[in-house]
């Protein structure tokens, strides 16, 4: 389905829970989550796969299953295997912070999980157990080398650039594409949750990263994804740069979110949200109207950085990036 901007439409990411197994400093509170959500407040995976099947009528067919952390929701495999068998369905993704990958892998992989997004900012053990609060480096590359394994790909690393703390190692991340088939995409540090409150020398620019990346060149992507990808010389994976802020890639957006609660939101960065739950719950023939509404309320662009724009009320551990 085409938007009021007539951009299309076909991709639903689907946030399954705000739990995360990390506590990420430029995502979560150090505290945690204060007002976990109630189980009656979530939308059920029943609820979820009837939601999918009337957006896939609408023309969605591409899902992303994000979090929190995705993998710590009890039955997720269940969850996998009914979105890939909606027919309209081809392509079912998943963003992880990869630590629970390993011992999951293969289970996702038969349950018909295409390929995962892992998160990852350091390469070093103990800066990666800072900036996470506590997470195991070698569990996530134990996750990344299952994934490998299983050859679920395109596998794809998300690392965000932070001023003081991982800009050194920019070139060890991008290196990692000259021995391993795998994309290492750079992403600008947005100005959400915890981050808001972060100083400007924290914020780095994909140009800034670019230039410090020597022999890149420009790779063409036909995805319609976030990233612009270039390659080094000889390199097996990619190196993609995601550039919410310096380069916004609104016009090319093809993507709604539903919320864990059961809120479609329109946009990233807009507080406009939908509630499906009480349509799913009550009015099961109105959702697909409420999914047409929220594609067609899709805002042209976001605000950040301007006088319009509002503090978002959510932050990345309850959208989902
Ligand atoms: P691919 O389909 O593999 O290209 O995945 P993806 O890049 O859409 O998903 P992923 O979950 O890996 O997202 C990577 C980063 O891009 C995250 O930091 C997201 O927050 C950011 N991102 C994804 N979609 C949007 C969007 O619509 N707007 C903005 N500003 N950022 C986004
Ligand atoms: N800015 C940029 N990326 C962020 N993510 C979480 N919070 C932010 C932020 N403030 C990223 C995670 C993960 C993806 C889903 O979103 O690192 O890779
Ligand atoms: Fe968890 Fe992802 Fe947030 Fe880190 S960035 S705390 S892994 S939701």
């Amino acid at each position: 389905m085409k938007d009021k901007c007539l951009r299309k439409i076909n991709y639903m990411r689907i946030s399954i829970t705000d739990l995360c197994n990390l506590r990420c400093q430029y995502c979560m509170p150090e505290a945690g989550i204060k007002n976990k959500k109630r189980h009656k407040d979530i939308l059920t995976f029943e609820e979820i796969v009837t939601i999918v099947k009337e957006a896939a009528d609408l023309g969605i067919n591409k899902v992303r299953i994000t979090g929190g952390e995705p993998l710590v929701k009890k039955d997720i495999i269940r969850l996998v295997e009914a979105i890939a068998k909606i027919k309209a369905i081809d392509d079912v993704a998943m963003t992880t912070n990869g630590l629970l990958l390993k011992g999951m892998a293969l289970d996702l992989k038969n349950a018909g999980l295409n390929r995962v997004n892992i998160s990852i900012d350091s390469l070093k053990p103990n800066r990666y157990k800072e900036i996470t609060r506590g997470g195991n480096l070698n569990d996530v590359l134990d996750g990344i080398q299952e994934i490998q394994r299983l050859k679920i790909t395109p596998l794809k690393l998300n690392t965000v650039v932070i001023g003081g703390f991982n800009e050194d190692e920019i070139q060890d991340f991008a290196n990692l594409t000259l021995t391993h088939n795998l994309d290492v995409r750079f992403i600008e540090l947005m100005p959400v949750g915890e981050a808001s409150r972060w100083t400007k020398e924290r914020f780095i620019s994909n140009a800034e990263v670019k230039s410090r990346i020597d022999n890149l060149s420009p790779v063409y992507d036909d995805a319609n994804g976030p990233a612009d990808y270039y390659s080094l010389p000889a390199a097996k994976g990619r190196i993609g740069f995601i550039s919410p802020i310096s380069s916004c890639f609104c016009s090319t957006c093809n993507r709604i979110r539903l919320t864990s609660d059961g809120k479609i939101k329109p946009c990233l960065h807009s507080n406009q949200e939908i509630d499906i739950k009480k349509i799913v719950k009550g009015n099961p023939e109105r959702i697909k109207e409420a999914i047409k509404f929220a594609i067609q309320a899709k805002p042209e662009k976001h605000y950040l950085f301007t006088s319009n724009h509002q503090l978002g009320h959510r932050s990345m551990w309850q959208i989902g990036g």
